[in-house]
């Protein structure tokens, strides 16, 4: 890619990363012998082997199929250590890239239902971030993720075990979300959830207008009081002038997936990813890697294969990065540094 260099160096925020599908391949395997779990290669060939299932993640349907394999495999996740190893391995390879801030996604409820404890999880998650920042100066965040296919009542539960458990208080936990499949489970089923996460004065992001129309953008602006949307492209694919409007006007930040867009086949090619009509509307976004070991690139891939299509100028590059970094939730002292 021309400018491939000056993206590589780039100093980068990442701001919609699921630790969980960081889990690539080649780790799942290792971490299935060590904890005795067998993959259900019986039911589902695609994990027989290495090869197979990076073979069956060139080929996603849609974000429920691939949420299918995303949460077998993180069932090989056990102990502290296991998600250690991960997180660290992905903050490793983002300030690689130059990626100098990350706030990054995990779902407690997809390991606390399988018998693996919250403080097992986070243990191991905070291990990774203190070596990371000690080993590569890089500064991360965890955004707790509610999960939207299960019910109302045990987002709240494992909302209440964090906040309640001082999770929030102490920096731990930055901030909550949800994630999982959009398109059954609108904003408007989450709304005490948000009402709790704010009258604690706990930040909020959702994911919306991934799979799901622009009107779900709008309810999680107007129902659920999200500070920031997680995908958001459906604004522009619908052709909702008022929302893109808001949006601009309110500064929301879209944190914007396109490679993760491609592969879940929300857009058919990145022609159709609308980094212009972005541009063009003043709108707030980064661009992150969503589940980089499922969608065939980390941050810096994706912002190639922006530049492939899309041939932007320095400007316009060094333009969406420092927005990238003003639109973070760390300290503007944090900021400066970066920028
Ligand atoms: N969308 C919804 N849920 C998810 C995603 C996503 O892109 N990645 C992991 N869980
Ligand atoms: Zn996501």
């Amino acid at each position: 890619t021309p400018l491939h260099g000056f993206l590589a160096a780039l100093p980068k925020c990442e701001h919609h990363l699921h630790l969980e599908g960081t889990l690539e391949p080649e780790l799942l395997f290792q971490l299935a012998a060590k904890n005795n779990i067998t993959l259900p290669a019986s039911k589902d060939a695609a994990f027989a082997s290495i090869a197979s299932l990076k073979d069956r993640y060139q080929r996603f349907q849609n974000l429920d199929d691939f949420l299918g394999y995303y949460y077998i495999a993180m069932s090989a996740l056990l102990d502290a250590g296991d998600f250690e190893a991960l997180a660290y391995a992905y903050f490793a390879k983002a300030a690689s890239q130059n990626v100098r801030h990350a706030e990054v996604f995990f779902d407690p409820q997809a390991h606390t239902e399988r018998g693996v404890a919250f403080a097992t999880v986070v243990a191991g998650f905070k291990r990774a971030q203190a070596r990371a920042t000690a080993d590569f100066g890089i500064t991360t965040e965890l955004i707790m993720c509610l999960l939207k296919h299960l019910p109302l009542a045990e987002a709240m539960s494992t909302f209440a075990q964090a906040r309640d458990g001082g999770y929030f208080k102490d920096g731990t936990l930055a901030a909550i979300g949800m994630d999982s499949s959009e398109l059954p489970f609108p904003p408007p089923m989450w709304r005490d959830l948000y009402d709790a996460a704010a009258a604690a004065g706990i930040r909020r992001t959702v994911h919306a207008g991934e799979e799901g129309p622009a009107s779900y953008m709008t309810q999680a602006l107007d129902i659920l009081n999200a500070q920031r949307i997680d995908h958001g492209i459906r604004a522009f694919l619908d052709g909702d002038e008022a929302l893109v409007a808001r949006l601009a006007r309110e500064g929301t930040l879209l944190t914007a997936c396109p490679l993760s867009n491609i592969k879940l086949q929300c857009i058919s090619s990145m022609k159709e990813f609308p980094l212009r009509k972005m541009l063009d509307a003043g709108v707030r976004f980064s661009i992150n890697s969503d589940d980089p070991a499922y969608f065939g690139g980390y941050i810096l891939e994706n912002y190639c294969a922006l530049q492939e299509t899309f041939g932007l100028s320095v400007r316009e590059w060094e333009g969406i990065a420092k927005g990238a970094v003003q639109g973070s939730w760390c300290a503007d002292e944090r900021k400066a540094e970066i920028l």
